[in-house]
Formats: C-alpha cells, structure tokens, sequence
C-alpha cells in the first residue's frame, strides 16, 4: 500500500470540521449564493470541504488552490475516495493563481485564508482580471493580525495581542528560541500580518465595488463586545477579529 494515499484521522478529521463551518461561513456572507451551474475558484481550499459543499450546490466546476501540497494530496485522495462523483467537478491543484489558465470565473471563495496570502493586492488584482462582469469574490477570514489571537499562536507569544506590542524582530527572534524551525521574518510564519486598515485600503482600491463588508461577523457575546470597544478609534485595530466581504467586478477593466 503507497503510504502517500493513506487518508490520516486528523485530516479526515479537519475535512469534517469544515463540513461544520461552510454553513457559519456562508451565514456570516448573508447567505450562500446561488451556485447552479457555477464556475468557482476556492483560493486556500486546504482539505477541501468549501469546494466539496459548493459542487454539492450545483456549481459546473469548482477548482480549489493551495500552496500546501500535503493539502491538495488530501483533498484529491479524499474526492478520488468519498465523492467520486465530483471527478469530473472538482480539480484540486497546488498552484499560485497567477499561473492557472481559468478566466471567466463567476465567484472566488476564500474561507480563513486572507491572513496567510503573502501578496495580497497581487491576488486581488489576478481575481479581478478572471472574474467575468458581475462576478464575485466572497472571502472571509481571522483572526486579523492585530486581534489578541492574531498570530495564530505561530510565534509563541502564547498571550492575548502579546505579539501585536513587538517589533517582527523580537517576534523572530522570541519564536525561534522556543522552536526547532527557524524563521527570518512573521512571512515565514505564514501570515502576511496586516493590519485591518490596510486589508480596508486594499478592498477599496482593487477595482472591485464592495457588495458587503462585516468586521466582527459572529454572534458570540465576546464578538458583539468587540464591536462596541471597536468603536473607539484607537482600539479599532485590536478589537477587530475577523473581516467578511463580498466584491464584484463591475466592468471590463
Ligand atoms: C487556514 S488554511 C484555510 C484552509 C481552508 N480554506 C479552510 O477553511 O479550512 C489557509 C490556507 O491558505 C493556503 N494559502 C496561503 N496563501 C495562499 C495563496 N496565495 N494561494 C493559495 N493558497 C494559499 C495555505 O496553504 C492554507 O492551506
């Protein structure tokens, strides 16, 4: 038996988590769109739940990118295994989006992702050239950066926002005392650790028009009361956990 195409419990276990967070996800977007005969890019499919729920929706073809190769491995095994009869539906590919031929796209997805691309305007601008007029990016994403858990524990700080109150120097430097992989900057953490304002700055200058846009989407109490200390400027960025939009390409560039 090729050890490669083992399917390992706790991916199997993260696929089926995702199976519990689509329907959290596409609520805090206001409601899933209608996929019915869909061609849909997932960007950061990971194990690949978002794209096997949007097939599950009708879409035509559904194509999910990951820059993790274990991942994609996964994600085909398990298609090849569980949902055979999406063979023909879903392509999983460890590719950049920058080199894949689709253009004609009716909707980007992107579920938890945002935080970790590294060239974040880069992707906006290659979702824009592929998506067809009217056609839609929906990505939601956190914790932000700046938010208590923002690095993902990545860095060892092991304390609310106690990565956010130093320098990516003392960050690398705090991290690799404590772990045996040794990075040279938070990029190698695999988080671009942007602040909310610049994701906001992005989105507003991509050349897509902002459909909808949440900070904070959850119903939790913890959540509701970020919101409310949110409002005060200067804590606007640390309070800020998540970020949930909808953008669409209005015309031909
Ligand atoms: C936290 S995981 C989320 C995976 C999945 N969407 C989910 O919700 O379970 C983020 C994923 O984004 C992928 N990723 C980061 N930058 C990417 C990029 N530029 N293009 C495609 N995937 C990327 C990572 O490899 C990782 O699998």
């Amino acid at each position: 038996m090729c050890a490669m195409l083992m399917l390992q419990q706790d991916d199997i276990d993260y696929f089926n988590l995702g199976q519990v967070e689509n329907p959290r996800y596409w609520g805090r977007l206001g409601g899933k769109p209608n996929f019915k005969d869909a061609v849909v890019i997932d960007l950061g499919c990971g194990h690949g739940s978002l794209c096997v729920d949007i097939a599950l929706s009708g879409a035509r073809r559904v194509i999910g990118l990951d820059l993790n190769m274990r991942l994609i491995d996964f994600a085909n095994e398990n298609l090849r295994r569980n949902y055979p009869q999406f063979a023909d539906t879903i392509e999983f590919r460890f590719q950049n989006l920058s080199e894949a031929p689709e253009s004609d796209i009716d909707y980007f997805v992107s579920k938890d992702t945002f935080e970790h691309v590294i060239g974040l305007e880069q992707v906006l601008a290659e979702m824009k050239k592929r998506l067809k007029v009217g056609g839609r990016v929906y990505a939601g994403f956190g914790p932000l950066w700046n938010s208590p858990f923002g690095d993902h524990g990545r860095t060892r700080m092991l304390r609310p926002w106690g990565h956010a109150l130093f320098p990516e120097r003392f960050l690398v430097n705090w991290h690799n005392r404590f772990d045996s992989q040794k990075v040279t900057s938070i990029h190698d953490l695999g988080l671009n650790a942007l602040p909310l304002a610049e994701y906001l700055r992005l989105f507003r200058s991509c050349g897509m028009a902002i459909i909808f846009l949440q900070v904070n989407a959850s119903k939790r109490p913890v959540s509701r009361l970020f919101s409310l200390i949110s409002q005060v400027p200067f804590l606007t960025e640390y309070f800020s956990h998540n970020l949930y939009c909808i953008l669409e390409k209005q015309s031909k560039p």
